[in-house]
């Protein structure tokens, strides 16, 4: 599939040009579709009724997490269904038994979803070690094996950087962590249907991911891998119907991974678009996207480094996806509503819920930065179209 196929399949495009794929992405027709058979035609509860509506709704939904597993080559046992990267973040951070004592690692590179569980745990005598990125965002993993202990339970990296697009190094530190007792979470949420993930490479007790952002999926899903070989073992974060093997009055058992972990009615339809999009992204082909997307994030990295008074964050040879920058004497978010009003280009700015992050690079003090963001529908025209136009506005501004 071209691109050109893609975009006819997100009719929004015709309107706009969309560079936000950081905060979510269009939900392609054929998603859609997939999502109204379900409404139309088997609109049912899963996992409860005998009936044949409702047994389908169980299959399409089992097929679904089925497809998940397939396009991250995992089995289909390490999918947990969730509402978002968050909710898989949460999992993990309130699932995991923690002692007065222990540590975990993070950077300071994280969003604030990756960076405020952990936090949150200091107040149970959790130890939160912050290790610091490069002046381009970039994560030593050296500085990971320093910080590593015996007292180390969890570490924790974003594959993807969301407020500057910096790659972090996953695989070589998964090798780091692999040799110590610890558990491994990744954040892919800027990473996952954006590039290849190597499972076998990137050795990871947890994956967060997000249905609704390089996956193509509907919003309001998303899923934790959690690896069938971990030692993690994690305690649910809901209980109710869904969870339970057995129930006494004063006592019950819970079923086996996944579905003690996914409580009450889920998501159904969305988990099918999940599924559906999964198939989608297959057919475009993950190693296209990622060739598209490379090309035009130095296109654009380029485009805006060469306006004169613009300062754009991180290193061109480091950074995918996302381009992250500030124009002299201009509040980010004024100049994400120009490029709106005047080109209909729509960009995030502010603080991209990753403080910290933009604290490192310098850009905390300016409001944040403004980001764009990219994925397999954008066109090279789309990216010379905001370069022209932030040309432009930064001529305006020093006249
Ligand atoms: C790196 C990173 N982690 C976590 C999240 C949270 O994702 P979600 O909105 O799916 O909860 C985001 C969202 O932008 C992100 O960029």
């Amino acid at each position: 599939m071209k691109t050109t196929d893609v975009r006819r399949d997100m009719p929004l495009l015709d309107k706009i040009i969309y560079l936000d794929a950081a905060s979510t992405t269009p939900t392609p027709r054929h998603i859609i579709e997939s999502m109204n058979d379900y409404f139309y035609n088997y609109n049912a509860n899963t996992g409860r009724g005998a009936y044949h509506l409702a047994v389908r709704a169980t299959q399409e939904l089992e097929q679904a997490r089925k497809k998940i597993a397939k396009f991250i080559n995992s089995d289909p046992k390490e999918i947990i269904f969730t509402k978002n990267a968050t909710e898989s973040i949460n999992m993990v951070a309130h699932g995991i038994t923690w002692n007065k004592g222990d540590k975990i690692i993070v950077s300071n590179m994280e969003h604030h979803s990756n960076l405020v569980p952990w936090l949150n745990l200091q107040d149970r005598g959790v130890e939160i070690k912050i290790i610091k990125a490069d002046e381009n965002g970039v994560i030593d993993p050296g500085e990971v094996e320093k910080a590593l202990d015996e007292h180390t339970r969890l570490v924790t990296i974003t594959h993807i950087n969301n407020s500057i697009g910096s790659v972090q190094p996953v695989n070589e530190i998964s090798r780091i962590v692999e040799d110590q007792n610890a558990f491994y979470l990744v954040d892919a949420a800027q990473s996952a249907g954006h590039i290849n993930m190597d499972l076998k490479k990137l050795k990871a007790d947890f994956i967060a991911f997000p249905g609704h952002k390089g996956l193509l999926g509907p919003v309001g899903t998303g899923f934790l891998y959690h690896a069938r070989d971990s030692h993690a073992k994690l305690n649910p974060l809901n209980l109710g119907g869904s969870t339970v093997e057995n129930v006494t009055e004063n006592y019950f058992e819970l079923t086996e991974s996944p579905s003690c972990f996914e409580a009450g009615t889920q998501n159904i339809a969305g988990f099918i678009g999940l599924g559906s999009a999964t198939n989608y992204l297959g057919r475009i082909g993950i190693s296209k996207i990622e060739k598209h997307s490379k090309k035009l994030t130095k296109i654009m990295y380029q485009g805006v480094q060469d306006i004169e008074n613009a300062n754009v964050y991180g290193s061109p040879e480091n950074i995918y996806g996302i381009v992250s920058f500030n124009i002299d004497n201009i509040n980010p978010h004024d100049l994400a509503k120009i490029l709106d009003e005047v080109k209909s280009i729509c960009v995030r700015s502010g603080f991209h819920c990753a403080m910290p992050s933009l604290r490192h690079m310098g850009a905390y003090q300016l409001g944040g930065t403004v980001r764009a963001s990219i994925h397999y529908y954008n066109t090279r025209e789309e990216i010379e179209t905001l370069c022209e136009t932030l040309q432009d506005v930064s001529k305006f501004i020093k006249t």
